[in-house]
């Protein structure tokens, strides 16, 4: 069976390469040469408008799109296409002085001045009605332009707080709407805590960090009434040009806004990468943190394409330290989103302003305005890359095992007062056990709680503290029907109202899962470390023992099996490492927070005995990785190498043709300092 999407849009049947275009800042002879310049570095893609609110609309009710117009049809005349956006992310002076309810007010009652950008009142009847209209009229007047290819709805969007008068009796009747009354708030929200009992549903300030409950909610409702604001914004959108696919620009794993539930309101998943490569923490580590974030958007849709749709040519002028991609860096940072599911490589920014706080942005086109650059070659080099790659459109990838990293359960950790915020490191958790997966080679989804886990075979939830409705219940049910799941300590401790779960910890039936109890939890400080001793002839075949840090649960096994127990302190001998068989599958649990080598182990014999296939079967060097790109039928492998040293990789004996050197290969391949090489296999 073909397993293949279609491009983004139809019109254009090739990658998207272009980024972030403000003709908008430029006169029109620079735009000649924009084009010209876009030739050379093949990008047909283009993102305008999207800070042009004010070139568009210059007083109320004044639409001036002849500017626009001309940009439109130079895009078309040069064979390029336009991501157009809708300008709601950054509103005109006229309009917060006229109508001052656009502009949010802050926790202590106060408005904030008009000024920067993403801050408009999401709840304001004005700012909704006049974003309407400007996007109705951007679509009334563009939807039949050849350059029309996808809609691109203001500009990250995120989660900051409104407290004026509108938002709150927003925020009132979305608690009107959850709960019944105020009794079943007071208890969702444990308000009899420090006398917080609510009595008028007008007492309610989401100010109050000592209610969990309350403040979980209202970032609920902050992310649900930005998805509504969206929803407003895209009306005359469906209603004009109902087959122009549209999109809003996500921002990693911010934890602002639900984007699992946003992305069900786009036709495509984009999302704005900005790693600091050659940093501290070292380029390997980076990969693979930027590769699971790829592996969520790619899961977003179920493996449907996504778009990078930022990213930044060379550096960014907000880094503490923004250093210059090496050599070979741009390639292979920009075909690593196409590894993993991207169908577009976009970047912020195409040419650099003269003024303004984003002026020494990295972008394609520097203050010297020529294609003389060596960033400009990386984009070029790009482009032509790109070109070479039409047959990857549309494939996706399977994957057999899963990491969940849920926002909700995010939110709780953030919101929960323990552990100490240090040691918390969910996020950061989530990423080292994707690390060992990452590093053999093996496809990973990274998917949210409520996804389908019946796909898999091996599903990891480190951290997996909250759990939601139905969460425990399909999780036992993944179990009993034959997957493997893993948990790790700080998991199954509060509902999805943050409540806490009684009769014992994993909560909600996970404990008979799992076949422990999770009874406390100790910390230590950074220096400080534990041991995890692996059992005599333990099951899974791992031997010694390994360094454990920071958290440690202290569980009983109540019908699993102890692989490992802790090797210091007073629990000395306790089972640190269980796994139970239950129904037809097994459930792992890792009591601690274990070092680098424990997982590489834990997961290679996982993997193994599980049979999850890697994407080569050559063991991969330190820093390179191997991801997959098929349709079921043709196989895309991007090989990608991380380090500043030329590594080798066994192909093996099978015979495949490197894409972007256009020779065939097999055995010994040399992969240069941030090399990449994207092989299809021959012979199929
Ligand atoms: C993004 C934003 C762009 C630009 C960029 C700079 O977050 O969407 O407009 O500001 O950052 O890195």
């Amino acid at each position: 069976m073909i397993d293949r999407y279609g491009p983004i849009n139809p019109k254009c049947p090739h990658f998207l390469h272009g980024g972030d275009y403000n003709p908008d800042q430029w006169p029109q002879d620079v735009w000649k040469e924009d084009m010209r310049l876009m030739g050379l570095a093949s990008c047909n893609a283009m993102s305008v408008g999207i800070f042009a609110w004010a070139a568009m609309e210059p007083a109320e009710g004044r639409f001036e799109f002849g500017w626009l117009d001309r940009v439109m049809d130079s895009l078309a005349g040069s064979g390029a296409y336009a991501v157009l956006a809708t300008p709601s992310g950054s509103k005109p002076a006229w309009m917060s002085q006229k109508y001052p309810e656009v502009c949010r007010v802050n926790r202590d009652g106060r408005r904030e001045p008009h000024g920067r950008r993403h801050n408009h009142c999401r709840t304001s009847g004005v700012y909704r009605e006049k974003a309407q209209l400007i996007n109705r009229k951007l679509a009334e007047r563009y939807k039949d332009h050849p350059a029309l290819l996808v809609w691109h709805i203001s500009n990250e969007y995120n989660g900051g707080q409104c407290f004026c008068e509108l938002c709150l009796a927003a925020w009132r009747d979305w608690l009107r709407a959850k709960y019944a009354d105020l009794d079943q708030l007071n208890h969702a929200w444990w308000t009899a805590f420090w006398g917080h009992t609510f009595t008028d549903w007008d007492q309610i300030l989401p100010v109050d960090s000592s209610i969990c409950g309350m403040m979980l909610d209202w970032w609920r409702f902050i992310s649900d009434q930005t998805i509504d604001f969206y929803r407003d914004e895209i009306v005359p959108l469906r209603e004009l040009t109902p087959n122009v696919p549209i999109t809003t620009n996500f921002m990693g794993i911010n934890p602002t806004l639900d984007y699992w539930k946003f992305a069900g309101e786009v036709d495509v998943v984009s999302w704005d990468s900005y790693p600091a490569w050659h940093g501290p923490g070292g380029d390997a580590a980076l990969a693979c943190g930027t590769a699971f974030v790829h592996d969520i958007y790619r899961a977003m849709k179920a493996g449907k394409p996504f778009m990078l749709m930022e990213s930044v040519p060379s550096a960014t002028n907000w880094m503490d330290v923004a250093k210059l991609k090496r050599p070979g860096m741009h390639l292979l940072s920009s075909l690593q989103a196409v590894a993993h599911g991207s169908d577009t490589v976009q970047y912020f920014q195409w040419r650099k302003g003269r003024g303004g706080s984003e002026k020494f942005h990295g972008a394609v086109v520097d203050h010297h305005g020529s294609e003389d650059s060596r960033v400009f070659a990386d984009v070029a080099e790009v482009g032509a890359a790109l070109k070479k790659l039409d047959a990857v459109i549309g494939t996706t990838v399977r994957p057999e095992t899963a990491v969940i990293y849920d926002w909700h359960n995010r939110w709780g950790i953030d919101l929960m007062a323990g552990l100490g915020e240090d040691l918390r490191q969910y996020a950061e958790t989530c990423i080292r056990h994707y690390r060992p997966l990452w590093s053999r080679g093996v496809p990973v989804d990274v998917i949210e709680e409520l996804c389908d886990f019946s796909r898999y075979k091996l599903l990891i939830a480190p951290m997996l503290y909250m759990l939601r409705a139905g969460v425990a219940e399909r999780l036992e049910k993944f179990v009993a029907e034959g997957g493997t799941l893993v948990m790790t300590y700080w998991s199954g401790i509060v509902d999805e109202n943050d409540l806490a779960f009684e009769n014992g910890w994993p909560g909600a039936g996970l404990r008979e899962v799992l076949g422990i109890r999770d009874e406390e939890t100790d910390a230590t400080w950074p220096h400080e470390r534990n041991s995890v001793v692996m059992a005599e002839g333990n099951s899974l075949g791992m031997t010694g023992s390994y360094e454990a840090r920071d958290l440690y649960a202290l569980i009983h096994a109540e019908g699993a099996e102890v692989l490992a127990t802790y090797g210091r302190d007073f629990y000395a001998g306790r089972p640190a490492l269980t796994v139970k068989g239950y129904g037809e599958g097994k459930a792992y649990y890792i009591a601690s927070r274990n070092d680098e080598s424990f997982l590489h182990d834990f997961y290679g014999r996982l993997t193994a005995d599980l049979g999850i296939g890697r994407v080569l079967e050559a063991d991969l060097p330190e820093g390179v990785t191997a991801q997959m790109r098929t349709d079921g039928r043709r196989r895309f492998i991007f090989l990608m190498n991380f380090s500043d040293a030329r590594q080798m990789v066994d192909l093996g004996a099978q015979e495949f043709t490197d894409i972007l050197a256009g020779a065939d290969t097999k055995g010994q391949t040399t992969l240069e300092p941030y090399g990449i090489k994207v092989l299809e296999r021959n012979n199929l």
